[in-house]
């Protein structure tokens, strides 16, 4: 067998899916060993038009791409949706080897969490915000102490993460620059519905009636941007937005403006860059968005 047999020499024949750790590593050395350059999309599977954006961002910038699909339990709250999480495996599988990836990362929650496992990354800045941690306060723990495994099991050149989870995005930058983590990680922009509705794997949970009343999270973000930009005053604007979304049918968590790099409160857009956040819940399904202004 050549020395030089790429990763992905089974690319026709879909992703190599690998599940130990030791795989993992000879498959990223024999990349690694050739020169090539490798990017890690972390994901939890149930892949959609989102997640694909992801890989392609990794493929153009990448000779190597790794998919790791992994529903990650320490970023669940007991009372959230983690048994009922979708697993469309197959047809991830599918999806992915169409894009062309090297290798699907599938570790066992036993292979990331053994019996003993006792260390938990603990974010600050960002992940203080009061926004998404005010209202799931395990979360960011939870996908810090993933992605820092991830990244360290990985070790990848470029790793992409989605503006969608646009406080996620800071928080694991954060936390790749404050533990010197020598990874490149790459916003990538939200792809949504054509009217407007952000992709998540979550948006199976909702009704044929919900689903007619979430386009509006999206609606109402743009609408106050574009208040915001006519020079509307930022406290009216956000109020009449929450009316909104409430006479919509929303139970809101939040809608904030923050600034697009620190998450710091702003008063005024000449405080910005602006960034508006929304997290809403649409009978049991939890939707998130956000736009810059
Ligand atoms: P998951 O929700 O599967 O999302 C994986 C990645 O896809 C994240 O970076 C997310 O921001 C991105 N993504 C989701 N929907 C998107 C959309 N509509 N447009 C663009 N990107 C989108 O986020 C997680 O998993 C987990 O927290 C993880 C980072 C994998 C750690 O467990």
């Amino acid at each position: 067998m050549p020395q030089s047999l790429p990763i992905g020499s089974n690319s026709r024949a879909g992703p190599k899916v690998i599940r130990s750790l030791s795989a993992l590593r000879k498959t990223v050395a024999r990349a690694r060993s050739n020169g090539e350059t490798v990017a890690l999309v972390p994901t939890m599977g149930a892949l959609h038009r989102g997640h694909l954006a992801l890989v392609r961002l990794a493929r153009r910038r990448a000779d190597r791409v790794v998919v790791s699909i992994f529903v990650n339990p320490t970023q669940f709250a007991p009372n959230e949706d983690f048994g009922s999480y979708p697993r469309t495996w197959t047809a991830d599988i599918a999806e992915l080897a169409k894009l062309s990836v090297d290798a699907v990362w599938a570790p066992s929650v036993a292979t990331m969490y053994p019996e003993g496992f006792a260390t938990r990354v603990v974010p600050g800045g960002p992940a203080l915000a009061g926004l998404e941690d005010a209202f799931r306060p395990h979360f960011f723990g939870g996908v810090c102490t993933v992605v820092a495994k991830l990244l360290t099991q990985v070790q990848p050149d470029i790793a992409t993460f989605g503006e969608k989870d646009f406080q996620q995005l800071m928080v694991v930058t954060a936390m790749a620059r404050d533990l010197d983590l020598p990874v490149r990680i790459v916003g990538v922009p939200t792809v949504r519905e054509n009217d407007g509705l952000a992709l998540s794997s979550r948006n199976a949970y909702l009704t044929t009636a919900e689903r007619a009343v979430a386009p509006t999270l999206n609606r109402v973000l743009k609408d106050c941007a574009a208040g915001l930009r006519r020079n509307r005053p930022l406290g009216g604007t956000l109020a009449a937005g929450r009316a909104e979304l409430k006479r919509a049918g929303f139970v809101l968590d939040y809608l904030e403006a923050r600034h697009a790099d620190t998450l710091a409160p702003v008063r005024r857009l000449s405080d910005g860059p602006v960034r508006l956040l929304v997290a809403a819940r649409l009978g049991r399904t939890r939707l998130i968005d956000n736009i810059a202004v």
